[in-house]
């Protein structure tokens, strides 16, 4: 959380902060703030609460010199309410002279600020982040040595940070450092960048470098150098960004939540490609670490992920299992790190995440490798920290999710969950051949499904808009359809603000079907008329019960399905596939469903109440 980015080179720095503050500010928009040094030597700071239109508001009135070196910061908020007081940049030392941005908590900082606090040391903030600012503007003080009293501050500070510092008494250089935060280097021509991702960047340059763990950056613009915190120069691949700049902009879409989910047809034939023969059978190049002895050997798979990251592995289950023959358990990466899983050689993880940041699952991912387990990522960020921690990395090429909420990322890691298992099952042999190959055709189909979903989504956008007043919408899905109603009702919370859940229908009697009263919205999954284990009339039976008690019932179902029909008030219907695969398009109406009704209540649906695209913090 909290997206910071630091430039240094000719061009206009305040574009630069301001472009790539506008690119980062999914991740975190309770404040922002620039500081930049003049050309005459002056540090000078803006920041504002709120949004970043604030900052820019807030320069306009009071602008700021041009300059060629400056950071930048956009917060969501840990330690201290989100008031311009506790906007990054903070200042540090008498002179004020030293300005500092930080992603993460240091969580010593209570000890640190008393030590400050006994010298005298005056705050001007509620932050923890404020005492690094403080500690390294003293050991500067003491000894003229920029980089050596960063270096000396850094080892000190426990807990997740990226930090960038400048310093109005060392005008060509920005400082940075990284401990379980990401953080990004961005190589041009005569000028350098620093960024929480690419994006804060990708306008200017498309080389980039991933800065490795407990590692720092002395960042001119002619010159990058990396040490490790005890001061040993390292070097790191350079990589070639392969996102668009474009493809992080609305391009004319009335939010990035819209362009994203117009986007999944591209997302999920982007993540497909080059993975799927003409005959259906599948290669992954990306896992040949894992020998076909390591596969065969497989006891167990673990899949560790949040939030809808966590759905798409629920979702990926029910194929790699039936496919592969190879018990598959789904954790949340907070509960499976804390609770002494059994894990051993033949445990394979199968991390998931967007982002590639989020904190919990890279904490899981170290502790099962600790273990002994091989990890391998779905991941769909290039150089992010889980992709160059796990043994292996399937990529997502769904492109840049700049909406909170995800919607492509989910799809594609959804596809990328399949075509794992049908890999897996193709070296395992529990299954015939034709019978894997026969839905790998069927998964080459999906893109082109998935866009004559998008293309009618009227429907689901129209029943969005109506339940603008729902106090409470209800999911109910079976099987594979479990996890779609769950992702439906994290949508509907994280956007709109009501209580949503989804149920596992077959548990409605158990429990949840006392909250059935007249008029209660509930959205149901449909299976296939076709699959063969006839969940399709138990599914049928619960919308009787419900409907009995008053439920108002939309169904998503399967086109051809004539019985649903007289059984709901509306069904949005998706194209027929393998009944496995079904949730690639299930779950899009669900997420046009939520973005209606949020937007119907007036909500800001890219960046909802409370919530950041990248959770980098515990
Ligand atoms: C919900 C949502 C979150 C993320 C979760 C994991 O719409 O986006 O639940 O899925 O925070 O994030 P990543 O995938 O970046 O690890």
């Amino acid at each position: 959380m909290c997206g910071i980015v630091g430039y240094v080179g000719p061009k206009s720095t305040l574009d630069v902060l301001i472009g790539g503050l506008r690119r980062l500010e999914y991740r975190g928009y309770d404040s922002a703030g620039v500081s930049v040094i003049s050309p005459t030597g002056h540090l000078e700071t803006r920041k504002k609460a709120g949004k970043l239109v604030n900052l820019v508001a807030e320069i306009e009135e009071h602008p700021l010199p041009a300059a060629h070196i400056g950071i930048g910061h956009t917060r969501w908020a840990t330690h201290g309410a989100p008031t311009d007081g506790n906007a990054h940049p903070h200042l540090g030392g008498q002179t004020q002279k030293l300005s500092l941005i930080h992603n993460g908590i240091i969580e010593n900082f209570a000890e640190l600020k008393a030590e400050l606090l006994a010298e005298g040391t005056s705050f001007a903030s509620e932050t923890d982040s404020e005492v690094a600012a403080h500690l390294i503007a003293r050991e500067f003080e003491k000894t003229g040595d920029l980089p050596s009293a960063f270096a000396s501050v850094v080892v000190r500070l426990h807990g997740a940070f990226t930090i960038l510092v400048i310093h109005e008494d060392q005008p060509d250089v920005v400082l940075a450092a990284r401990r379980n935060a990401p953080l990004v280097i961005g190589l041009g021509d005569g000028e350098n960048f620093l960024g929480s991702d690419v994006a804060a960047f990708v306008e200017h340059t498309k080389r980039a470098i991933s800065v490795g763990q407990d590692e720092i950056v002395i960042l001119r613009a002619d010159s990058v150098e990396v040490r490790t915190f005890d001061g040993k120069t390292v070097t790191h691949e350079e990589f070639t960004v392969d996102w668009d700049a474009s493809a992080a902009s609305k391009g004319g879409w009335s939010s990035f939540m819209a362009k994203e989910i117009a986007d999944q047809p591209q997302a999920v034939a982007d993540t497909l490609m080059g993975r799927l023969n003409s005959d259906g059978s599948v290669r992954l190049a990306e896992i040949d670490g894992l020998s076909h002895e390591d596969i065969k050997n497989l006891e167990r798979i673990i899949i560790v992920a949040c939030g809808t990251a966590s759905y798409a592995g629920d979702i990926a289950k029910y194929g790699i299992e039936k496919w592969s023959r190879i018990p598959v358990q789904v954790e949340l990466s907070h509960e499976f790190r804390y609770r002494d899983p059994i894990i051993n050689k033949n445990t394979l993880i199968v991390a998931i995440s967007q982002s590639g940041e989020t904190m919990d699952t890279l904490m899981a991912i170290r502790y099962a490798k600790e273990l002994g387990a091989k990890v391998l990522a779905i991941c769909n960020t290039q150089g992010a920290t889980l992709a160059r921690e796990s043994d292996a990395v399937i990529y997502t090429h769904a492109g840049p999710e700049v909406a909170v909420a995800s919607t492509k990322a989910l799809t594609a890691q959804i596809t990328a969950g399949f075509l794992l298992g049908l890999f897996l099952a193709s070296i395992r042999g529990a299954v015939p051949a034709a019978e894997l190959q026969r839905v790998g055709l069927d998964l080459l189909k999906m893109p082109g499904r998935v866009s004559h979903v998008i293309e009618g989504l009227k429907q689901a956008e129209r029943l969005g808009a109506e339940m603008a007043n729902a106090k409470s919408v209800l999911f109910l899905g079976r099987n594979v359809g479990f996890p779609v109603a769950m992702e439906g009702a994290l949508k509907l919370k994280e956007l709109a603000y009501i209580h949503a859940e989804g149920f596992a229908a077959g548990e409605l009697k158990h429990g949840p079907i006392a909250l059935i009263e007249e008029g209660q919205p509930v959205i149901v999954i449909v299976p296939s008329p076709r699959d063969e284990d006839s969940l399709h009339p138990k599914v049928i039976s619960n919308i009787q019960e419900i409907r009995a008690r008053g439920a108002k019932v939309i169904a998503i179902a399967e086109e051809g399905d004539n019985q649903v029909s007289s059984y709901a008030e509306n069904v949005i219907f998706v194209p027929e596939c393998e009944t496995l695969l079904a949730p690639i398009l299930t779950v899009i109406p669900l997420q046009a469903f939520a973005l209606a009704l949020s937007t119907a209540k007036g909500l800001d649906v890219d960046q909802p109440r409370n919530l950041a695209k990248s959770v980098t913090v515990e």
